[in-house]
């Protein structure tokens, strides 16, 4: 009994060195020392023993199981140990490696924008905003634009109840900020513009526009036109050429639009301006006297004059992007250009 109490720590002792794991570690403890492990098995043999044998066995024994015991937690902390200092090594960060960034950039429409709201400040315009979700009363009603009006067809128009609607133009804020504020008043309005188109290179069903509108006294056409010519020179270079053509607002009297020279083909024309070496980039005109009216406005005493421009048109022209899809394609390619 003696010797086999000997082999099992030598094969306990000889086991415990070579494990390297700790899941097998208490696996073998428990294989040892557990309550049917192999020291319990070999004391079965206890009461065969002689009285003068069995207290010297039992010491011995305890003396074993005490050895063995220690032996197993000693082993035990260099395991966890080395686990320890395996994973701080595979976490290990070198933060002095320097690291690349990438860091974003404005979208070309954000540039454009920023870029006309800077210049309208610049003249005195302050910036508000107005919803894109509105009544069929200011986006159509309050702008003289009548029931029977094309501009009101579902064609045109995303409508979401009978009365309420994506807004097709910015010149609803037009007569939100009339209803606010007293003349005199300068302001311009950027945001979102909804209309039911199909998506080519020159349309989209959802854009963007800034409005402007200035109301006070004694206003004159010459005030509008000075106004944007300056706007296009600030925008695109002292060279750049503009022309006013008469056209038809229902809430501007008398209206017109304004074209810039194609910068795709410098005038020659191109599949850019259809051909034409001109680019409509905005609508104008004095305010109608029935505007002035719906918000309290007396239009023997204030006038003023509005725009409207599209921001894409102005961004392509700018930027020479000839296709509008790839504003909303947001792929980083066209993106970091800017
Ligand atoms: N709202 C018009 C459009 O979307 C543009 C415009 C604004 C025209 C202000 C005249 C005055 O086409």
């Amino acid at each position: 009994m003696k010797e086999d109490l000997m082999r099992l720590k030598e094969e306990a002792i000889q086991a415990i060195d070579n494990l390297q794991n700790i899941d097998e570690l208490n696996s073998l403890r428990v294989k040892i020392l557990g309550k049917k492990g192999e020291l319990t098995q070999i004391l079965r043999g206890m009461a065969s023993l002689s009285q003068e044998e069995r207290p010297v066995i039992g010491k011995m024994a305890n003396e074993i199981k005490d050895d063995l015991e220690s032996k197993f937690s000693e082993k035990m902390q260099i395991l966890k140990k080395a686990l320890k200092e395996q994973k701080m090594q595979q976490e290990f960060v070198d933060v002095t490696i320097p690291t690349k960034i990438s860091i974003g950039s404005k979208h070309p429409l954000t540039l454009v924008m920023d870029e006309i709201r800077d210049i309208f400040i610049g003249l005195g315009y302050e910036v508000v905003e107005g919803p894109e979700i509105e009544l069929d009363y200011y986006n159509f009603e309050a702008l003289n634009t009548p029931p029977d009006h094309p501009a009101r067809d579902v064609q045109d128009t995303f409508y979401i109840t009978e009365n309420i609607l994506l807004r097709t133009q910015t010149s609803p804020v037009q007569v939100r900020t009339m209803e606010k504020q007293k003349p005199p008043l300068k302001i311009i309005a950027p945001g979102r513009v909804y209309r039911s188109d199909a998506v080519d290179a020159t349309h989209s069903p959802m854009f963007h526009q800034v409005e402007g509108l200035a109301v006070g006294e004694g206003f004159t056409m010459g005030d509008l036109k000075g106004t944007l010519v300056k706007f296009v020179q600030e925008m695109f270079g002292h060279d750049r050429k503009a022309r006013f053509r008469p056209h038809f607002f229902p809430f501007t009297e008398p209206s017109a639009e304004m074209d810039i020279s194609c910068i795709a083909c410098a005038g020659k024309g191109c599949r850019i301006c259809g051909y034409t070496g001109w680019l409509e980039i905005l609508g104008c005109g004095m305010v109608h006297p029935n505007v002035l009216r719906n918000v309290g406005f007396d239009p023997e005493k204030v006038n003023g004059f509005a725009f409207g421009m599209g921001v894409e048109r102005i961004a392509m022209l700018k930027y020479g992007i000839n296709d509008l899809r790839l504003f909303f394609e947001n792929d980083v390619r066209f993106l970091k250009q800017f």
